[in-house]
């Protein structure tokens, strides 16, 4: 069934407190739910319907009494309650069985813990409840579990008391001083053991911080910890909101459907965002868990203190939670070409994964119509297009203003469940006189269109009036149910630069003199012209700087003002993109004009990128100023995927050999520089994952990587030996797995030893054995020997398709980020797709519908593959068993818009 933003009505019932009592067993586990329930005086009377979902109701009492019931559709009605706004005492009983629970939402077990998972429907399946976020109520939560084998009881708020009972057994009671919604209920139970780490806050009230692991984790808590510190310390400093409760805790869990959830005061998290050391993690593991633990603490008050009206609000949370993780990973690196990095990083992620969304069958605005399965709206469309609304809306009124905006969203809406409108008015009505307020309603268009709009340049210069003017124009392509687009407001931030590179400033027609070298021009027409003076030749401009818009811009750069750019630009998010934009031109020429394949022996020596831009790469690579990082996102090429996505028929064959061959092009024409850029990027002594040594391993791994590839290219085999080498014998795991991934990568007969090395050295880590499956899965095809591995690996002893992160790490690699091996010619690829998909299914819906997606483009395919794929989709939607959540992704795939 469908659920529409339109239908939203306020709750007839209130729900003020919910006293919960827990028996845990692994097999039946009772609840006890006792809640004082009032009807809402705005809403006329009618019955009490309670959301349930696979539980075993026992009993109903009503102010102490029995009562007649009856079940709806799943929901347990009530039609007898007393009228009159008196408070009603409910007392509902019900058990549930954990150990069952494969979907993972709800009460679920997890190595012997229990842990639980309520957002987004999720608490339905713990009892009956008004499972909506709008219902704030306040919980106390009893306990009560064996003690042997649950010794750690925890939910949210304080412990206010705790006991032994007979039997072995024992109980703990918590308080949460904070209304909230049931989505944010947690309770954890079982063996763990716990990091603790005392705080004063700025303020100078105290504060308990936690994180829970397996005992064995221990050594892996430290940066999880620190990062927690560092968040809260930022969100105080920057926003001025501080920490609201005396304890504040983290637990782990290897089974999660997702990243981690901000339960208030009880954060639940994958393990792979939680655990690490230097042995374990990389780089990239250690950025990510600053990030994400900050994520779910900042959610603290964007998310919990000011919370969703409905589910169709999740951008308001998650698009507004997004943003400030991104500006405190920012303000953590540091230096302004490390916050560059993240910036690009961010974008590349908003391109190779919104983009196609917003393109594809599953389009959806940043504040969705409607939904079949609210869990697959957990989308990149929510999180990252929403935090760029977020962020235009600072660029629109300047970082002041934006944190005045923050302060009066607060003072209005704490405590309250609220809507993405009253987060835009609030930055507007902080900012009376900004383009944001002028422009309100407009703007607003970016919660409720969607597609990615398309803004076109052009550039005239005048050498008689001594000025140049910039043409801007915009446009939106049709996305399904929303044929036609409103222009929206584009925040535009350019600067100009001379062909010697250097920035001019920058003087509009009617200003008496110039603002500076890069400004901010806002497109909300159309179309619109800007005419700037005092301009001796014609410029080259640098459009879109910071990537201040999500947009896909087109002009008409050469590829001599591209170069320019990437040699000088100040801005460096411009100066990548410059990069990347000639790659692409010469990729997408030489997918258009040549049949290279790729062949078991590896790729084709092709002279695909053109010399200057081969120069160029070499000058940024050797170049005495920039950071390693900033020169490793440079020379790394465009991901398969967002290649095909600039193409109007995709060869997915094709896409592959041309960057094959255009990886082997750099790796021989650059093999000197390689050379050095490895020489001089080591990082002896003990490791540290701060940006500047991350940085420094990434390039010297690239280098690495290349030298690999040129070696098994020439049969030379002294940079192959040196990666293995490393693999045996490096002391963390960013130098480890960047040489496993070398030879893997390359393609090399020592990747085969090296893998099995590596197996052996982490058997008994989780967390890295995922890497090793995930490196197997996408790993480069040559003549097809991709799909053969991954299906000899489902059956390997450590392969679990019920662990969410084992079957990411071996099938969606090879499902969603293989397109070359995936995307065979005789269908095998999307043969085994369908088949997981269905397997998963059965298990983890919500898991599986993620998979469902790996189709979603299927329309832009040439053929054979276009009909292939829609067979397997098909096939999919063929089975009538199928959970909603698959069958709204395959629905949507198949339909005819
Ligand atoms: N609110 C969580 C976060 O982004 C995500 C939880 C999503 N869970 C789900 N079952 N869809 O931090
Ligand atoms: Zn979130």
């Amino acid at each position: 069934t469908v659920t529409r933003r339109e239908d939203y009505a306020p709750p007839p019932f209130w729900i003020d407190s919910v006293d919960l009592s827990f028996d845990l067993d692994p097999a039946k586990t009772r609840v006890l739910n006792r809640m004082r329930v009032r009807r809402n005086p705005d809403v006329p009377a009618q019955p009490l319907r309670l959301d349930g979902e696979e539980l075993n109701l026992a009993r109903v009492l009503v102010n102490g009494q029995g009562t007649s019931f009856k079940m709806d559709a799943g929901q347990l009605v009530l039609e007898n309650l007393p009228a009159g706004s008196e408070p009603v005492e409910l007392e509902i009983f019900t058990t549930c069985a954990p150990a069952k629970n494969t979907r993972l939402m709800g009460l679920y077990v997890s190595e012997g813990t229990f842990f639980t998972q309520c957002e987004a429907e999720g608490f339905r399946r713990i009892t009956y409840f008004l499972d909506r976020p709008d219902v704030m109520a306040s919980y106390t939560v009893t306990l009560r579990a064996d003690k042997a084998a649950y010794p750690v009881l925890l939910s949210n708020g304080n412990l206010v008391a705790q006991g032994e009972l007979e039997d072995g057994r024992h109980w703990a009671q918590w308080v949460d001083p904070h209304k909230k919604p049931c989505y944010l209920f947690a309770l954890v139970a079982g063996k763990l053991v716990a990091r603790e780490q005392r705080i004063r806050s700025r303020a100078g009230t105290e504060h308990l911080l936690q994180v829970y692991v397996r005992p064995g984790d221990l050594d892996k808590t430290e940066h999880a910890m620190h990062s927690l510190m560092a968040a809260i310390a930022w969100d105080e400093a920057r926003f001025g909101l501080p920490l609201d409760l005396e304890r504040f805790m983290i637990v782990a869990t290897s089974d999660f459907n997702m990243g981690a959830m901000e339960n208030k005061g009880l954060n639940i998290f994958n393990t792979k965002f939680v655990l690490a050391n230097a042995a374990t993690a990389t780089d990239a593991d250690y950025a990510n868990i600053e990030s994400v633990v900050a994520h779910e603490y900042f959610h603290n008050w964007t998310g919990n203190r000011v919370t969703c009206r409905d589910w169709f609000q999740l951008s308001l949370k998650e698009g507004l939670t997004v943003f400030r993780d991104q500006e405190f990973s920012q303000d953590m690196a540091g230096s302004p070409s490390a916050r560059a990095v993240k910036r690009i990083e961010d974008v590349r992620v908003l391109r190779t994964a919104q983009f196609p969304e917003d393109a594809g069958p599953m389009a959806h605005p940043v504040r969705p119509d409607s939904y079949i399965e609210i869990n697959n709206f957990y989308t990149v469309t929510i999180y990252e297009k929403g935090a760029e609304v977020v962020r235009m809306m600072q660029t629109l009124v300047g970082r002041e203003g934006f944190d005045a905006g923050m302060k009066l969203y607060f003072a209005r809406h704490d405590g309250q469940a609220v809507t993405c409108e009253d987060f835009a008015q609030a930055i507007a009505d902080a900012n009376p006189a900004s383009a944001l307020a002028r422009h309100l309603p407009q703007f607003k268009r970016w919660y409720s269109q969607a597609g990615t709009p398309r803004v076109r340049a052009q550039g005239a210069w005048d050498a008689a009036a001594r000025s140049y003017t910039l043409t801007l124009t915009q446009s939106c392509p049709p996305t399904p149910g929303q044929p036609h687009k409103e222009p929206f407001v584009i925040p535009i931030e350019l600067g100009l630069l001379d062909a010697a590179g250097h920035a001019l400033p920058l003087q509009l027609a009617g200003e008496d003199a110039p603002h500076g070298t890069t400004r901010t021009l806002v497109l909300t027409e159309p179309s619109q012209s800007f005419t700037f003076v005092d301009i001796d030749a014609a410029p080259v401009p640098s459009l879109l700087r910071g990537f201040s818009t999500p947009v896909i811009l087109e002009d008409e750069a050469s590829d001599a003002q591209l170069l320019t750019l990437l040699a000088h630009d100040t801005d460096p998010f411009n100066r990548w993109e410059a990069g990347q934009r000639l790659v692409l031109r010469a990729a997408i020429a030489a997918i258009a004009t040549s049949a290279l394949q790729t062949s078991a022996s590896g790729p084709l020596d092709a002279q695909i990128l053109p010399t200057s831009l081969v120069q160029a790469l070499r000058e940024v690579l050797r170049h005495p100023q920039l950071d390693a990082a900033f020169k490793e996102l440079v020379l790394t090429l465009p991901a398969e995927s967002y290649i095909a996505e600039q193409l109007d028929e995709v060869d997915p064959q094709r896409v592959h050999a041309v960057r094959e061959a255009m990886r082997l092009q750099l790796a021989l024409a650059l093999q000197a520089d390689w050379q050095w850029a490895w020489e001089q990027h080591q990082t002896p002594g003990a490791y540290r994952p701060d940006p500047v040594c991350a940085g420094r391993r990434a390039l010297s791994n690239l280098a690495l990587h290349m030298l690999c590839l040129a070696a098994q290219h020439q049969g030379d085999q002294v940079w192959p030996g040196k990666a293995y080498q490393r693999v045996k014998t490096a002391t963390n795991m960013s130098e480890r797995f960047g040489a496993l991934s070398a030879l893997v990568a390359s393609g090399h007969e020592l990747a085969a030893p090296a893998l099995e090395r590596f197996h052996a050295l982490f058997k008994d880590e989780p967390l890295v054995i995922d890497k090793w499956f995930a490196l197997q899965a996408s790993a480069p095809d040559r003549g097809g020997q991709v799909l053969p591995i991954v299906r000899r690996l489902l059956q390997h002893p450590d392969f679990h398709l019920t662990n969410p992160n084992r079957a990411r790490s071996l099938i969606f690699s090879y499902c969603m980020n293989n397109p070359g091996a995936f995307h065979r010619a005789d269908a095998a690829g999307y043969q085994f797709w369908s088949e997981r998909v269905l397997a998963l299914d059965a298990i983890n819906p919500q898991v599986a519908a993620r998979l469902a997606r790996a189709l979603d483009r299927w329309k832009k395919l040439a053929e054979p593959w276009r009909s292939a794929a829609r067979e397997a989709l098909a096939r999919v939607a063929a089975k009538s068993e199928l959970s909603a959540d698959v069958r709204e992704v395959v629905g949507r795939a198949l339909a005819e818009e």
